[in-house]
């Protein structure tokens, strides 16, 4: 088990070393958030302070800037840098054209506006997150949703098929509430043969603030194993 849990840091963080090698000398970098984007943020850090790199990180959410700060990169934001150069963050799930469901660590908002913002997407991630279908086991979408219309969201999420459930934090009592004051619904859809289609439709429903489903948003993923790294062009 101890070993297991060591391969799979050791697989993020030899994925996380290939996609820092993409950002260059004075690059504005969309920093991720979760396990292994930490990964990718700590490796910025070292080149910084190992080959006096210029660049600026514009971190995904409070994880990240944290994070940010720990490793010495300065940060700026999307007003001063509406552009950003590249991002790299991780992901949940990956299928084979690259469409990825984020946001376990309820960041999913921020990070689809950052991605969106870059010139390149470069996903990193262990070999457990690569996937035939979206949705797989059982595989819920995280959805971020203004705290007042929770119930008419949830409604409406079984109306177009999925089982919404309202993320509950742990050391804290009641709902998650998200880096911009919402909350995170879980929908299970079952096996998702047509993201684009659901995304639309989740997107439709007043009060989603966002889904996270990242239709052909990837440019390249970096699948990490313990002793090599597996690098996957989305087809454009
Ligand atoms: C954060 O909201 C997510 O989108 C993360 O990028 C995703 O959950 C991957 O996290 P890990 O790298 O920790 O698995």
């Amino acid at each position: 088990m101890k070993l297991r849990k060591e391969w799979v840091e050791k697989a993020k963080k030899n994925a996380a070393l290939e996609a820092v090698k993409h950002v260059k000398e004075g690059f504005v970098v969309g920093l991720g958030s979760g396990s292994t984007a930490a990964y990718a943020i700590e490796e910025i850090g070292n080149r910084i302070k190992r080959e006096g790199l210029h660049v600026l990180g514009v971190p995904t959410s409070y994880q990240a800037f944290m994070s940010a700060i720990k490793h010495r990169i300065p940060t700026t934001t999307l007003e001063e840098h509406p552009i950003l150069n590249l991002t790299i963050d991780g992901a949940d799930q990956i299928d084979d054209e690259l469409n990825l469901i984020k946001g376990m660590g309820g960041a999913l908002t921020r990070e689809k506006i950052v991605a969106s913002a870059s010139k390149k997407l470069v996903i990193v991630a262990d070999e457990s997150k690569k996937v035939k279908c979206l949705g797989e086991n059982n595989h819920p979408v995280p959805i971020e949703v203004l705290p007042l219309a929770a119930q008419p969201v949830m409604l409406k999420i079984t109306e177009i098929g999925g089982k919404p459930i309202l993320r509950e934090g742990t050391k804290k009592v009641g709902p998650v509430i998200t880096d911009n004051g919402n909350i995170i619904i879980d929908a299970n859809f079952g096996l998702i043969d047509k993201p684009a289609e659901l995304e639309r439709k989740i997107k439709n429903i007043s009060g989603v603030v966002e889904t996270g489903l990242f239709i052909k948003m990837a440019d390249i993923v970096y699948i990490g194993k313990p002793d090599s790294t597996e690098k996957i062009e989305r087809k454009k």
